[in-house]
């Protein structure tokens, strides 16, 4: 790992080149729907140890496996459940990831020493057309570094993988900003293992019987045994201590103005948030969608202006805000203050 990584344009000559590189084993930086991700073959046991390398990720942590055609299915997975279909048919290609029953085919080191593997066909034109060029599915966790902020842009992920990888195709700023929604299958219930921009509501579409995991809003242990391994480990964590406040904007403003000390910042919903208060801010907008668009951005943006202290405003804790609050958790270490 000592490259001089380069930034390309993604476009036709650049992706046949970032394909040569996967096809000889190597980890290149790739935009996706959601955030960029760091892929290679995942039926190459040691093409996909080069992923852990470059992100020092834990190896018990498995990787999602990134189709662009049903076809590609075949010889992956062993089992396909009624609502898995439907949710193919629903949400494919889309921010959707499916833990289906694995063959040997995918090496364990690709699904972190599990039977089962996470399955996505991503909309991103550019991943389609890389993993279309490879003629392969394409392991891909985030593209951060691991514990830090998920990377919505090819910047970010030059700023976390400078000479770690070869090359990133900049595609842009990543259209929903947070990572897939993770559902397993049970009977025909469908599990929530991690919110994203297909909603609870979305899923109930295909079937009334979603369960929502536990730990997607629970503190889960170090030692415990999870639905999805990725629940453990601290995330998406800027430098800040970062603290939630769950609380109207007036209780907000007063709670600033009380508890700020030197290197306070706040994450607010829009500019006038803080009018009046002198503490400055990093905004990360007002809807939903803006705010899953803009969140590891603006904690990025946090740890760039050195702050210390973090107080960010609660989002929505419903459709796709629930996904934004199950990241802010993260990045809080769970620290809530409900006013
Ligand atoms: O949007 C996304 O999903 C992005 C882009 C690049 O596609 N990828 C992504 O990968 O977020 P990663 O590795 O950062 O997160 C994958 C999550 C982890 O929490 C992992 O534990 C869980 O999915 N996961 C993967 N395979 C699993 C499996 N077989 N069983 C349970 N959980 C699994
Ligand atoms: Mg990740």
């Amino acid at each position: 790992m000592n490259y001089n990584t380069e930034i390309l344009t993604a476009d036709s000559s650049s992706i046949r080149k970032a394909a040569e590189l996967i096809k000889k084993g190597k980890v290149v930086g790739m935009p996706t729907e959601t955030v960029y991700g760091l892929a290679a073959n995942a039926l190459d046991e040691s093409a996909v140890s080069g992923i852990f390398a470059a992100k020092g990720r834990p190896q018990d942590n498995p990787l999602i496996v990134h189709i662009s055609c049903i076809g590609m299915l075949d010889g992956l997975v062993t089992a396909v459940p009624e609502t898995a279909v439907k949710c193919a048919e629903k949400f494919w290609p889309g921010p959707l990831t499916m833990i289906l029953p694995k063959t040997d085919k995918i090496p364990m080191a690709t699904s972190g020493g599990l039977d089962t593997v996470g399955i996505r066909m991503p909309s991103n034109k550019t991943a389609r057309a890389l993993i279309d060029a490879c003629g392969l599915p394409l392991a891909a966790p985030s593209a951060n570094l691991s514990g830090s902020p998920s990377p919505t842009s090819a910047r970010h992920v030059y700023d976390d993988m400078n000479g770690r990888i070869p090359c990133i195709l900049d595609d842009g700023r990543c259209a929903v900003g947070i990572e897939s929604t993770v559902i397993s299958f049970e009977g025909d219930s469908i599990r929530l293992l991690r919110p994203g921009f297909i909603s609870v509501s979305d899923l109930k579409e295909v079937t009334e019987n979603v369960i929502v995991d536990k730990g997607v809003l629970d503190i889960v242990s170090q030692d415990a045994v999870v639905a999805s391994p990725g629940m453990k480990y601290k995330h998406y964590s800027p430098k800040a201590d970062v603290i939630i406040i769950d609380g109207s904007l007036d209780s907000f403003r007063k709670y600033v103005s009380d508890n700020k000390v030197e290197g306070t910042w706040c994450m607010t919903f829009s500019e006038s948030d803080l009018s009046g208060i002198d503490c400055p801010a990093v905004v990360y907008g007002s809807t939903d969608e803006e705010q899953a668009r803009r969140i590891f951005n603006a904690l990025r943006e946090l740890d760039k202006h050195g702050a210390k202290k973090v107080f960010a405003r609660c989002p929505g804790k419903t459709g796709i805000g629930l996904a934004v609050y199950n990241r802010l958790l993260r990045a809080a270490g769970f620290q809530v203050i409900r006013l």
